[in-house]
């Protein structure tokens, strides 16, 4: 809980100092019970996200349960948005991901003096709603399969965003069929728990103004199918879909801070199995597009679920942009690591459109390469395209495989598989789980658009 407050009953006082020491060092005040954290100079608001963070978590841990934190310095230099970016580091930090087991969670308090009025309230009212997004986003990707079916999560998002007024579609399998969606089906097939495409229609903007398209990866569990992963990897996939998870915290966001913009989400949900007569490699299947592809690793399942995603967003939602996120290669986690996430995109002006919004959000993210060497790398002899590159560079060949549905739409790819899930804290407000990655900036990116 962060509230704004104008006394201080809290147990312990934080300071962000921010003097030139190394930042986000710790060191204890002349009074017992202060606890100081080092900016290293001028700070960012993703600076606070983080000292904040690292501040409540080390109270926390020394057993204390209040904290109060003169903020008026910060807001002086930083503006009210200062406010925001505190209590997400601290309540960012204290979510603990779902248990099926008795744990005690120990509720937390910070109180932020020497900041009032309603500009402080509106920007702390805002930020509430992109943490509860962030958490929302987190808990479906922490949940594990056996919870977690492509049915449950279209019965969870659509009645978190009905509860906002957001309009929800769930096609069913049969729906898809008639839509002739063979790439998303081939995959969707494979398990005894049916697939379905969940559709959240935000209409906050102009009426009949067309929708940015926010495409969401959504396997609830990804085994590999018959190009089957090794058992060590397989637990991680109860995560994959994390892109689903962002879509869908980032339109509730939206809706319950009434951005005006048009948003829809589209999030094809499947998993990915091994049955009787599900799809092999060497398959060569039709997207709803008309466009064949040649399977040629059933493990590349992502972007043939969200090639059909991003043509049913365009025929069928009129989408005007689209950005599509997922948790799609391993690849990418080895060449950005765990704290930076891939993009490709198909426009300058809308790609520097997303890196602001990901700076706001506190998010980072690095554009890929799209040369034409790259593109021949999806060439299949007997089909339009592979789903496997013949030559490596895997992160770069799968955001283009995807591209390629998008045709000339503005379209940004974001490759999150490296930074969706931590398997130890390496930004200070992420625990160890889910991590909630995409949400804000994909916020942030519509509310830019919005008029
Ligand atoms: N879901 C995985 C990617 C992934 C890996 C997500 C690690 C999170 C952590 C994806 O479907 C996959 O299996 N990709 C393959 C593609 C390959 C077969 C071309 C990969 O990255 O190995
Ligand atoms: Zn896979
Ligand atoms: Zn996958």
């Amino acid at each position: 809980m962060v509230k704004l407050w104008n006394q201080e009953p809290a147990q312990w006082r934080l300071e962000l100092a921010a003097g030139d020491g190394k930042p986000l060092s710790l060191r204890t005040g002349e009074t017992g019970r202060t606890l100081i954290v080092e900016l290293g100079g001028k700070p960012t608001l993703e600076t606070l996200r983080r000292a904040c963070a690292k501040a409540v978590k080390t109270v926390k841990e020394l057993g204390g349960g209040s904290a109060v934190l003169d903020a008026s310095q910060l807001v002086e230099s930083l503006g009210a948005d200062a406010l925001g970016a505190l209590a997400q580091g601290a309540e960012l930090v204290c979510h603990k991901q779902e248990r099926w087991k008795e744990t005690k969670d120990e509720p937390f308090a910070l109180y932020l003096t020497g900041a009032a009025g309603a500009e402080a309230e509106r920007v702390l009212q805002e930020a509430d709603v992109l943490i509860r997004a962030v958490c929302f986003a987190r808990d479906l990707v922490s949940c594990p399969a056996n919870k977690l079916t492509p049915q449950d999560l279209a019965r969870r998002t659509t009645e978190a965003a009905q509860a906002l007024g957001i309009e929800t579609q769930v096609l069913s399998e049969e729906e898809t069929r008639a839509l002739g969606m063979g790439a998303f089906l081939a995959v969707g097939e494979s398990a005894g728990h049916r697939p379905c495409l969940i559709v959240l229609r935000y209409r906050g903007g102009r009426e009949g103004a067309a929708p940015i398209a926010l495409v969401g990866k959504g396997v609830c569990f990804d085994s590999g199918g018959y190009c089957l992963k090794p058992g060590e990897s397989m637990p991680g996939m109860k995560g994959d879909m994390a892109g689903g998870a962002a879509v869908c915290g980032a339109l509730l966001a939206l809706a319950e801070n009434k951005i005006p913009v048009n948003a829809v989400a589209v999030i094809p949900a499947v998993e990915n199995r091994v049955s009787p007569d599900c799809f092999v490699p060497g398959d060569v299947i039709t997207s709803m597009s008309g466009k064949t592809i040649e399977v040629g690793n059933t493990d590349a399942e992502g972007r043939l679920i969200l090639a059909d995603a991003i043509t049913y967003a365009l025929e069928k939602e009129g989408a005007s942009r689209v950005v599509d996120i997922a948790t799609l290669t391993g690849a990418i986690a080895r060449m950005l690591g765990h704290t930076t996430a891939g993009l490709m995109a198909n426009d300058d002006e809308f790609c520097a459109q997303l890196l602001d919004a990901a700076q706001r959000g506190g998010e980072q993210y690095w554009r890929m390469p799209d040369y034409p060497e790259y593109k021949a790398m999806l060439e299949s002899p007997i089909a339009d395209l592979s789903n496997m590159s013949n030559d490596g560079c895997g992160a770069i060949v799968a955001g283009l495989f995807i591209g390629a549905f998008a045709g000339d739409t503005p379209w940004i790819h974001l490759d999150i598989a490296g930074t969706g899930w931590a398997d130890r804290t390496r930004i200070e407000y992420q625990p160890k789980g889910a991590t909630g990655a995409g949400v804000t900036t994909l916020y942030e990116l519509c509310k830019a658009l919005a008029e």
